[in-house]
């Protein structure tokens, strides 16, 4: 059944070259985050890859990370930590810039949503350079939380994102490769 649905969910991910840059080939997880079955295949995939896991809280990184945060944070009875681009946030905030495929960026945390010890399971729609994910777990591990793993729907293996995570120690599970 899940062979089967994985290759639906490549099938319904839009494909734009030349987003937002020249020489960039866009992923859009919008067609997939419209389709229930879609969503609720995403909730319970990585329910059962991180089944064996034990983690407090999902968090997601803005904006597409959201959505995945929430159906899976909702699936496992996990709630949801926004990590949000900088300006979004307020109270007491740590801050690390990073660099994308496409640009570069500021991410934020509150100080108080991540607890000493808690585990944390890092989402996302998309992993690409792994620049953004790599900030996301400075922020958790700068509050003392470790990063219980990363999920993301898509990987672009050529950019090697994903391997730099592993590399680094970090468990990575990814729907479509
Ligand atoms: C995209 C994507 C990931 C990131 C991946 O987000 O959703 O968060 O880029 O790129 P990387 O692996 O090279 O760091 P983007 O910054 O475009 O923001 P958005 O979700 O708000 O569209
Ligand atoms: N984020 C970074 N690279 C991307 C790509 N090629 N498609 C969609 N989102 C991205």
């Amino acid at each position: 059944v899940s062979v089967v649905a994985k290759l639906n969910l490549d099938r319904i991910i839009g494909k734009h070259q030349d987003f937002p840059k020249p020489g960039i080939l866009f992923r859009d997880i919008n067609p997939v985050f419209r389709n229930p079955d879609a969503l609720k295949f995403i909730a319970s995939e990585f329910s059962r890859k991180f089944s064996k896991t034990r983690y407090d809280a999902t968090a997601g990184i803005e904006s597409r990370g959201f959505v995945v945060a929430t159906a899976v944070g909702m699936k496992a009875g996990k709630g949801v930590i926004m990590i949000r681009k900088v300006g979004k946030l307020p109270g007491p905030t740590i801050k690390k810039s990073y660099d994308i495929e496409y640009g570069n960026a500021t991410m934020e945390l509150q100080t108080d949503a991540v607890k000493k010890g808690q585990r944390v399971l890092i989402v996302d729609d998309l992993i690409a350079t792994g620049g953004t994910a790599v900030a996301a777990a400075q922020l958790v591990e700068e509050l003392g939380g470790k990063v219980a793993g990363f999920g993301f729907v898509i990987e672009l293996a050529g950019l090697k994102g994903a391997d730099r995570l592993r590399q680094m120690g970090y468990r990575v599970e990814s729907l479509v490769v």
